[in-house]
């Protein structure tokens, strides 16, 4: 069974792979190997924890360890990132309910994210819908909101 829980400290290197090996294996087939690269190069576990103390940082366990994760900051989603061999098995719509009941709960009428391309489809099939693109300096991403209901 998968759970979420909050980031802890000792999470970053493991969060670090599973962010890296995302990259090389999956979003590789999106953006050019130069960009990949670069972007291999900023998640270090260091920069994960630097990440973790300016957002609201979780990550999915289950008997194995860790599976994926995502981060907050209010109503914004950031680091979405599941592990290579558990895509596909439900752990991302389970990370944004959560974040999605977050920030319900503090009262947000929508949800926003900035998406890959690789993960456009996904958002979209959450029920997110396009608002505009924007050009990052890890390349194109798709700005999607999606609305919440306020508790
Ligand atoms: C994109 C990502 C986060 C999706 O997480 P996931 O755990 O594989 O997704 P889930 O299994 O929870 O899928 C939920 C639904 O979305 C669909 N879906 C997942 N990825 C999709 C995609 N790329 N395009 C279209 N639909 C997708 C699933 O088929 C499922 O649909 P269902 O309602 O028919 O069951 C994951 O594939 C990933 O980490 N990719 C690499 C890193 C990345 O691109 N992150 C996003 C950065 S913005």
């Amino acid at each position: 069974m998968v759970t979420i829980r909050p980031f802890r400290w000792d999470d970053s290197a493991t969060v670090s792979t599973i962010i890296v090996r995302c990259l090389r294996e999956v979003n590789s087939r999106d953006y050019p190997a130069e960009l990949i690269d670069r972007m291999c190069a900023h998640f270090t576990p260091a920069r994960v924890e630097q990440l973790a103390g300016e957002r609201q940082m979780f990550v999915a366990v289950d008997d194995g360890g860790v599976v994926g994760t995502v981060s907050r900051d209010g109503n914004k989603v950031f680091t979405m990132f599941i592990h290579p061999e558990r895509i596909g098995t439900g752990v991302g719509r389970l990370l944004m309910r959560h974040i999605e009941g977050l920030a319900a709960a503090e009262g947000h009428d929508f949800m926003e994210t900035g998406a890959s391309i690789t993960g456009h489809g996904f958002y979209q099939r959450l029920g997110y819908t396009d608002i505009r693109t924007s050009d990052t300096d890890f390349g194109l991403n798709y700005i999607l909101r999606k609305p919440l209901h306020p508790r």
